[in-house]
């Protein structure tokens, strides 16, 4: 194995965010080749570019790292060290000239998340953090909110994206319903990875997501976690990078918002509110 240091790491991966973004950048608003991965699952030109953008600085620097990236899959090597890699997340809202999407990249030794990187090349916005370090935006350091009740609360979550088509669609339906009835308000931003930095940064006080993959939630588990939050399955058992889903929050909702989306699921395959009383 080479020589690792992780402060270099980390240095590395804030430019390497920087660069796929500014690729990104570049690309955004003009006419691009938009393909159809799957039902409600777009990829662009863009994808591939910052994609190969960061497979080929990640083989020049560390040529015996496992590589696990969106749009090419795994590249396995030693093992030990793993980099997991969204070249851009949020495609449709770049396919579609929406400036809310992002980059994220992290990096596991040993099966533990060591660091992650998340960057809005449109804000200029790098969400980054260190296990056992800490988290900051742009140098500063992020901490959670401090809101304690749900009604105080600004939350945002991912319908699973072929909404339409799968039988959590009503699941998806009655949280959304449920949680707008009691909080702030419930965003769909279409970015995990903002979506995420944003809970660590205190914007958002809570975050859910079924059917993501560990791209998706990579580097924003760590994010959250340094900046305080905490993470779980949507039912609160561990968090697991395979799982598909993530409850992120600012740990002290964590448990009220476990409990409503049980709730929530409860309603699963019944009817949603509205519904109930013969409306429309
Ligand atoms: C998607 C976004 C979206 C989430 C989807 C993801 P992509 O990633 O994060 O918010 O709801 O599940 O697939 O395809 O834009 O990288
Ligand atoms: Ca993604
Ligand atoms: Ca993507």
């Amino acid at each position: 194995m080479l020589a690792f240091k992780l402060d270099e790491a980390y240095q590395f991966t804030m430019e390497l965010a920087r660069e796929a973004g500014a690729i990104l950048r570049e690309r955004f608003g003009t006419a691009l080749t938009v393909e159809q991965k799957g039902p409600a699952d777009l990829v662009t030109e863009a994808d591939r570019l910052s994609e190969a953008h960061i497979l080929r600085r990640i083989r020049e620097r560390y040529p015996d790292h496992d590589i696990l990236a969106e749009e090419s899959g795994l590249q396995a090597r030693s093992g030990a060290f793993r980099w997991i890699i969204d070249p851009l997340d949020g495609t449709t809202n770049f396919a579609r000239s929406l400036p809310l999407f992002g980059v994220s990249i992290a990096l596991e030794v040993e099966g533990e998340l060591a660091l992650g990187a998340i960057y809005d090349p449109m804000g200029e916005e790098l969400f980054s953090a260190v296990k056992g370090r800490g988290a900051w935006l742009n140098g500063e350091p992020i901490r959670v909110s401090t809101v304690e009740r749900l009604e105080d609360g600004l939350f945002a979550m991912a319908f699973p994206s072929a909404l339409r088509r799968t039988p959590m669609a009503q699941k998806s339906l009655a949280q959304f319903a449920v949680f707008s009835q009691r909080s702030l308000g419930v965003r769909r931003l279409g970015t995990a990875v903002l979506e995420l930095a944003y809970v660590a940064a205190g914007r958002l006080d809570g975050y859910w997501g079924l059917e993501l993959n560990a791209w998706d939630m990579a580097a924003g588990v760590l994010v959250v976690q340094e900046a305080g939050g905490q993470v779980s399955g949507l039912d609160g058992s561990p968090f697991r990078l395979d799982g598909r889903q993530i409850l992120a929050s600012n740990g002290r909702l964590h448990p009220t918002m476990v409990h409503r989306l049980a709730e929530a699921g409860a309603r699963d395959g019944a009817a949603l509110p509205g519904q109930e009383e013969g409306r429309p």
